[in-house]
Formats: C-alpha cells, structure tokens, sequence
C-alpha cells in the first residue's frame, strides 16, 4: 500500500515571522496522522523549518534545485546545500518553473538525477494548460514530461521518485479537476511507469496539486490512484492544511 504524502508548496511567501507562526500551529495540530506530511519552503527558510520541525513528525524540503553540482552559477542552490539542512524532498518542475523559468522536461530530468545522487527525494510536476486540455493534448504533455525523466532513471531511482500531476488551469485559480479527471490522468501516468516496471507503478506515489483545499481534499484523496496532495494556497493556513491532512 502507498502511503500518502500531504504536502506543502509555499511558493514565494513567508516571513521568519509568520513561518514560525505557521509552523508552531502545524505541530500542534499533529495528533498521530496516518499520511506524511511535508513543507517545501523557500529556500532561506530551510534552516528555519529544520530547526523547527526536526522531531515534530513533519518533513521539510525545497522548491527547486540546481541541475549543477557546484560552481559559478549565481543564485543557484545545489543539492548537497539542500543536505546541509536535512531536506527530504525537492519539487522539481512545477509549472512555474517551467512557465516563468523555461525549463524544458529535460532539465527537469537533470535535476531529478541530482537531486537523487544526493539522497533528495524528487517531486516531479507534470501538467497541461488549459489551451492543452481543449486540444486533446493532456495525456500526450503529461506523458512526454513524465518519459524524459524515465528515460535517465534505472528502476531503483525510478521507484524513489514522487510524481504530482497539477493541471495549470487549476493552479491558484479556484478550478479544481473533478476527482474523475484527475483519476483518468493518474491512471494514465501508473499507466506509463508500469510500462516500465509494474512493481515500480504500484510505489510510486502520484500526487494531485491544483486548488486542493478542506472542502475538495477527501473526495480527490478517496481515488484510487491519487496518494496524496501537492497544495499551494491552502498550505499557507494551517486551519486548512491540517484540515487536509485530516481529511486523509
Ligand atoms: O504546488 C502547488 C500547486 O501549484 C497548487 O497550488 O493549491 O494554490 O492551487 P494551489
């Protein structure tokens, strides 16, 4: 059985002050949850959350990461830096990155490589715009972003990895993908790792990301293909974040 991962995307938001706000409700509220749970933080704030969340039961990781070990790539944050602060994971490709940074589905696989070489586990986004859903093209863009990361993975690594499907239309918009249609593309994603492994789709968890809040999260996280949350907007109260968790 997958277990499943809840986890928090904070985007470019935060203060030291309102992230130890935050984080203090977060533990609180931790009462002996079945899920993970996880807050990708900007990175200045990645010591912050190690010292604050080391113990609590939470994981802590970032947002992003170089495709580069080391060296003269200014404002880059490489993973053995990550290391330095005990990240667990790594988004890897969300569509912000991919819109707003261009970043292809190759360098997004290069990334997953080094953020694996480093023992960082990886979230690996995929998603569509919505010009892409009205063309028909959803499964052929999830499919394409997914197989350039398959294609640098050996099984091993492949089964270490966390992908999130998040529909760009949904994201910070309210829209959220009915359970069923995020349920048909998590199919389809399970779908193409068994291709390659049937052993590795069954451990791979796929998480949905796109305007999960209190309200929608039970009936998305009740399909059978969907282990878990990728959540923006809502991660930042943690009345909602743990009502998510709580819906698990
Ligand atoms: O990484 C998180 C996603 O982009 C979802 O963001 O929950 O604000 O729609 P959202």
């Amino acid at each position: 059985m997958r277990r499943t991962l809840i986890a928090g995307n904070w985007k470019m938001n935060g203060s030291l002050a309102a992230n130890s706000a935050l984080l203090a409700e977060l533990k609180a509220g931790m009462a002996g949850q079945s899920c993970d749970v996880l807050v990708c933080a900007p990175a200045v704030y990645l010591a912050q959350c190690a010292e604050s969340l080391a113990g609590s039961g939470i994981s802590w990781g970032a947002q992003d990461v170089s495709m580069h070990a080391a060296g003269a790539y200014t404002g880059e944050i490489s993973a053995t830096m990550l290391n330095d602060f005990a990240c667990k994971y790594v988004i890897l490709g969300h569509s912000e990155r991919r819109a707003y940074h261009h970043e292809s589905n190759e360098l997004v696989a290069q990334k997953t490589l080094r953020a694996l070489a480093a023992g960082i586990l990886p979230i690996v986004c995929v998603g569509e715009t919505l010009e892409q859903r009205e063309l028909g093209q959803t499964e052929a863009v999830v499919s394409a972003q997914l197989q350039a990361v398959l294609n640098v993975l050996d099984d091993a690594a492949l089964a270490k990895i966390v992908v999130a499907y998040e529909p760009v239309w949904a994201i910070g918009t309210g829209k959220t993908a009915t359970p069923q249609m995020a349920q048909d593309v998590h199919a389809v994603l399970r779908a193409q790792l068994a291709v390659r492994s049937d052993e590795v789709a069954q451990k791979v968890q796929i998480l949905y990301g796109g305007s999960m809040k209190p309200e929608n999260a039970r009936e998305l996280l009740a399909m059978v293909d969907i282990d878990g949350g990728l959540i923006g907007g809502a991660a930042l109260k943690s009345v909602d974040f743990l009502a998510i968790i709580n819906a698990v």
